[in-house]
């Protein structure tokens, strides 16, 4: 299918929707499980097994899916994601018990991962370099709607059980809709016009890149004259992730990790939790903390949007780090010092700033950069790596985030000083170990790794030559 009668903005919305799946179905999940803990009268561990088996899924997903995509294309595994959206909504919809619930989670899981893995990756390859970074944005900015959307989906339904269905088979069902645009939007869309040119099908390739530049001032002949001399470059195969690209694989992992281990999804997953355990707060109010952290992350996520081509990628993030270090550095000071009830006000405002770092820097950043940094011919398996160790990380903070919670005597102060840790060893890890990518074409980052590579090699031999 050729990009042919698409507007720019349907194929980078239909191109991120995977981002609001991924959004919806982590998000989902607070707000459903004690329903279903009650109504198939499971144990804590049991319902912890739900919420989890997603993050298991997921990060089986995200591993698969690269090499597949480097074989058979970005836009076919996209459809293939999708088929796994609508299985295992229906699935998680109309479960019988544990058993099936776990095991449309995990399907569910398989399809967040993979469409993680090749939606950061399309997006670059479709984008302009001067547009790459909004563009790429699109993807986080579609996972906070879909956090949003999922919050909002738990408020409508709770206590609604229509046609004879309980609420929170509605609140699961409900993500059938985005689905179902996916599985429509990955037919139509068109592939990476990068994969057509590594692919040999460089007729194609010229096609799509002349309709999606057709607006702007790009020259698409001088773009698609750079992709074929980067994909003719001699390949390495798989090797190359070991040889001169392997900065990029562990400024991939780094990166996710940290993402994660700043604790970001304490917030987004327990916050609620937090204030009824922490702060006393009655439990029909937890909800609105829900939709109110929905807000403001994706509200700032729309400004991350519009930055993103604005500034350096380092310098935003640099600024997302030394926020949230303040902030939850100062959060947990307060919590160590303050009693609960003075403390329970200025934490939600610290919260708020904390939430409001990480979604205009980190939050977008690292799902932009994994689709930037590794070469086109590792590309997919890149992004695998680096979108299963985000999976990896989520799976460690949620798995301890409570039991670190109980542990300081349900006091915040003790996993934020956790949290503070990691987002003060991320400042230093921007400044010391990541590349800055902004304004440059895919292949313009790509040859300057090729030539560090090099360089490094010469100099390593160099002593011996003499
Ligand atoms: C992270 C998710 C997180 C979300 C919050 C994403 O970039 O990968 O784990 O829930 O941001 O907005």
């Amino acid at each position: 299918m050729r990009a042919r009668h698409l507007s720019t903005f349907f194929i980078f919305f239909f191109g991120a929707l995977g981002g609001l799946l991924f959004g919806f179905d982590t998000g989902i999940i607070s707000g459903a499980s004690p329903l279903i803990e009650s109504n198939f009268n499971l144990g804590t561990e049991q319902t912890g097994f739900i919420v989890s088996s997603v993050l298991i899924g997921s990060s089986v997903g995200a591993l698969s899916i690269g090499s597949l995509s480097d074989r058979f294309g970005r836009k076919r595994l996209l459809v293939l994601a999708s088929i796994l959206f609508l299985i295992g909504s229906s699935l998680s919809m109309f479960a019988v018990g544990f058993i099936s619930m776990v095991i449309a989670r995990i399907i569910l899981g398989f399809a967040v991962g993979s469409a993680s893995a090749l939606t950061p990756a399309y997006l670059a390859e479709l984008a302009d370099a001067p547009h790459r970074g909004s563009l790429g944005t699109m993807f986080q900015l579609m996972i906070t709607l879909g956090i949003l959307l999922a919050y909002v989906s738990n408020l409508s339904f709770l206590h609604h059980n229509l046609l004879g269905l309980r609420d929170w088979r509605w609140m699961l069902g409900s993500a059938l809709i985005p689905a179902l645009l996916l599985f429509i939007g990955s037919i139509i869309l068109p592939e990476s016009p990068r994969y057509l040119v590594e692919k040999g099908n460089v007729d194609e390739a010229r096609d799509v890149l002349h309709e999606l530049r057709k607006n702007t001032d790009q020259d698409p002949d001088k773009e698609l004259a750079g992709i074929q001399e980067v994909a003719n470059q001699p390949r390495g195969g798989l090797k190359e992730l070991f040889t001169f690209a392997r900065p990029a694989v562990i400024v991939a992992i780094l990166l996710m990790l940290l993402q994660q281990l700043v604790g970001i999804n304490s917030v987004i997953y327990f916050l609620p939790q937090v204030f009824i355990k922490g702060f006393n707060f009655p439990e029909s109010n937890a909800i609105w903390i829900s939709v109110g952290i929905g807000i403001v992350n994706f509200v700032c996520t729309i400004l991350a949007y519009n930055i993103m081509d604005k500034f350096n990628r380092k310098t935003i993030l640099l600024f997302g780090s030394i926020v949230m270090s303040i902030s939850i550095g100062v959060l947990s000071v307060l919590n160590f010092t303050l009693n609960v009830q003075a403390a329970a006000v200025p934490t939600m405002i610290l919260i708020g700033f904390y939430i409001f770092g990480f979604a205009v820097s980190w939050g977008p950043i690292c799902w932009l950069m994994i689709g930037e940094i590794f070469p086109l011919n590792v590309r997919g398996v890149g992004n695998s790596i680096g979108s299963a160790a985000n999976w990896i990380g989520n799976f460690i903070v949620s798995q301890f985030f409570l039991e670190l919670l109980h542990m300081f005597n349900n006091n915040v102060g003790g996993p934020f000083a956790v949290f503070t840790f990691f987002a003060i060893v991320s400042i230093f890890f921007v400044i010391y170990m990541v590349p800055e990518t902004r304004g440059k074409s895919l292949e313009e980052i790509e040859m300057e790794m090729r030539q560090k590579a090099a360089l490094k090699a010469a100099a390593k031999n160099a002593p011996n030559a003499k």
